[in-house]
């Protein structure tokens, strides 16, 4: 079965893939009567910080929406600043990454993406596509629903062509061609900033997750508070659609 195949065991205490919508910026800076770039500023280091506490606890797969495909309705200046943002930490962290053993990918439709940065992207890529410690993927520009439409649209093409037997596109074919491929899907899903929705994030490995939702805004999120959503975690009993006596009865 794809969900259990993909998503780590049921009892597991600490998630094998993390998910983060880091919301709360614009809120935070605002609170402050200070601009919403501020906002985005002050929330470098929560990234940092949740980077290096996945990487000790033995997360193995962290994803983070940096940047949504609706994003791009936002004002002009606010999406300038958030993309000489990326790049100036990008830049700045690539290394430290590098020495973390962090392997760093980046998904989404990086076409609209200013050349420069997409530049940046690749280069960290390639230099620690060899890291094993921990995958950090950073969603930019990225939308759930497109994802599935390129996806779709990729295996329309090949049944189109005659290369592909529309009979064999099951739910394993079918996550192949999505941006997640090769990635287990979500454990658990942290969403800061008190709103209560998926906005369009990974659509497809979100379907078992577990979902925490935490008040904090982006900015004042910490480890402490990476700790109470890894033990809300801990606390689920994970059923992938069966009952919770065969669950108990698979652990003795
Ligand atoms: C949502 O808050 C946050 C964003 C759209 C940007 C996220 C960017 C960062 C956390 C900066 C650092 C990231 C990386 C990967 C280096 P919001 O602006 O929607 O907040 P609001 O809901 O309070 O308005």
């Amino acid at each position: 079965m794809v969900a259990s195949a993909r998503t780590s065991m049921a009892v597991a205490r600490v998630p094998y893939h993390l998910a983060v919508i880091m919301d709360g910026n614009g809120r935070w800076a605002e609170r402050r009567g200070l601009p919403r770039r501020a906002g985005h500023r002050h929330g470098i280091e929560p990234v940092r910080a949740v980077v290096e506490s996945c990487a000790e606890l033995g997360v193995r797969y962290l994803t983070l929406f940096a940047f949504s495909s609706e994003n791009w309705n936002r004002p002009e200046d606010e999406i300038h600043g958030l993309m000489s943002l990326f790049l100036e930490a990008l830049d700045r962290e690539v290394a430290e990454l590098d020495e973390q053993n962090v392997r760093l990918r980046f998904m989404g439709e990086s076409q609209r993406l200013d050349p420069g940065l997409r530049r940046s992207m690749r280069a960290a890529e390639t230099r620690t596509g060899g890291n094993t410690r921990l995958d950090l993927s950073v969603a930019v520009a990225y939308g759930g629903r497109g994802d599935l439409v390129n996806a779709a649209r990729r295996l329309a093409r090949q049944a189109a062509a005659g290369t592909l037997d529309p009979d064999e596109i099951d739910a394993e074919r079918f996550a192949a061609e999505l941006e997640m491929a090769r990635i287990p899907d979500v454990d658990l899903l942290i969403r800061t900033g008190s709103d209560r929705r998926i906005s369009n994030f990974l659509l497809w490995s979100l379907a078992y997750s577990e979902l925490y939702f935490s008040n904090v805004l982006w900015p004042d999120f910490n480890s402490g508070e990476l700790n109470r959503a890894i033990e809300y975690y801990g606390s689920r009993q994970r059923r992938f659609g069966r009952t919770a006596q065969q669950i108990e009865a698979s652990l003795c």
